[in-house]
C-alpha cells in the first residue's frame, strides 16, 4: 500500500453491487482552459481507483456507465479519442485485472464499437472470464430503454415460438431478458458532479437502489470518494 492510499474505514454494510455514473471529465478539463480529452484522460485514472476501492471494500459487482448510446453524438474528435483511450484500458486491464483476479464483463450494444475496441474488449473477457474476485461491468454504447425495448422484442420472439407462456410472464421474465441478467440489481448507486438524474442508465434495475450524488468531478474522485459513498 503506497503512502497516499487512504485507509479502508469500517463499514457496517458493503453493497453486493454498487453502480457508477462518471460525469464531469468536460468540465474538470473547462476549469483548467485543457481540452475535453485531458478530462477523460484523467477520468480513466478515477476508473482504476474506483477498481481498487471497490475490491478493497469487498464489493462483489461495479457497474461503470463508460459510454452511452448518446454519446455516440459527440463530435467525432471527441469520440475517437474516447475510444482510443477505453482501447488502450481495455488492454491494460487484460493483464491487471487478471493479476487482482478481478472479472471483466461489458453490457450494452456491443456491436456498435470499432472493430479494435471490440477485440481488445473480448480479449479481456476472455483473458479474465476464470477469475473469482470482484466483477467489473463495463457499459458501453448503453441505453438504459434500449436495453427494454430489446428485452420485449427478444420476450415476443419466445412468445411466438410457443416457448413462453403469455400467462407466466411476471418481472423475473424481463429480468431474464435483459443484458444484466446474470447480475444482481445494484444497492447503491453513485453520480459524480453534482447532477441528479438517471440519464438513462439501468432504468429497470435502479428501482430499488440507493442514490448517492457528490459534487466531486469524476477526474477528482479518487478511493478517499468512493469509501465516503459506501459510509
Ligand atoms: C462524462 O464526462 C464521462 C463520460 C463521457 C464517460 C466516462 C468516460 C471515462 C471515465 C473515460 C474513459 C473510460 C474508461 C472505462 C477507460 P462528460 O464529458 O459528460 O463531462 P461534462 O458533463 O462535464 O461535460
Amino acid at each position: 500500500m503506497s503512502p497516499s492510499t487512504p485507509r479502508l474505514p469500517n463499514l457496517e454494510r458493503v453493497p453486493k453491487h454498487a453502480a457508477i455514473i462518471m460525469d464531469g471529465n468536460g468540465r474538470w478539463a473547462k476549469q483548467r482552459n485543457l481540452p475535453r480529452i485531458e478530462g477523460h484522460k484523467r477520468g480513466a485514472d478515477s476508473v482504476e481507483e474506483a477498481v481498487t476501492a471497490a475490491d478493497r471494500a469487498g464489493v462483489e459487482f461495479l457497474t461503470l456507465y463508460a459510454f452511452s448510446v448518446e454519446n455516440w453524438n459527440r463530435p467525432k474528435t471527441e469520440v475517437k479519442a474516447l475510444m482510443r483511450l477505453l482501447n488502450d484500458a481495455l488492454r491494460k486491464y487484460k493483464s491487471r485485472f487478471g493479476e487482482k483476479n478481478i472479472r471483466l464483463q461489458a453490457i450494452g450494444r456491443l456491436n456498435d464499437l470499432p472493430e479494435n475496441v471490440q477485440k481488445s474488449l473480448h480479449e479481456a473477457i476472455s483473458a479474465t472470464s476464470n477469475c473469482t474476485g470482484m466483477t467489473v461491468i463495463l457499459a458501453l454504447s448503453y441505453s438504459g430503454r434500449v436495453e427494454l425495448v430489446e428485452a420485449f422484442k427478444s420476450i415476443y420472439r419466445e412468445l411466438e415460438l410457443g416457448h413462453l407462456d403469455p400467462a407466466q410472464l411476471n418481472e423475473k421474465t424481463i429480468d431474464h431478458h435483459l443484458y444484466t441478467r446474470y447480475y444482481p440489481d445494484p444497492d447503491l448507486l453513485i453520480r459524480t458532479s453534482g447532477e441528479m438524474r438517471l440519464s438513462n442508465f439501468l432504468l429497470w434495475q435502479l428501482s430499488y437502489t440507493e442514490i448517492h450524488v457528490t459534487t466531486t468531478l469524476w477526474p477528482d474522485f479518487g478511493q478517499k470518494d468512493f469509501f465516503s459513498a459506501l459510509k
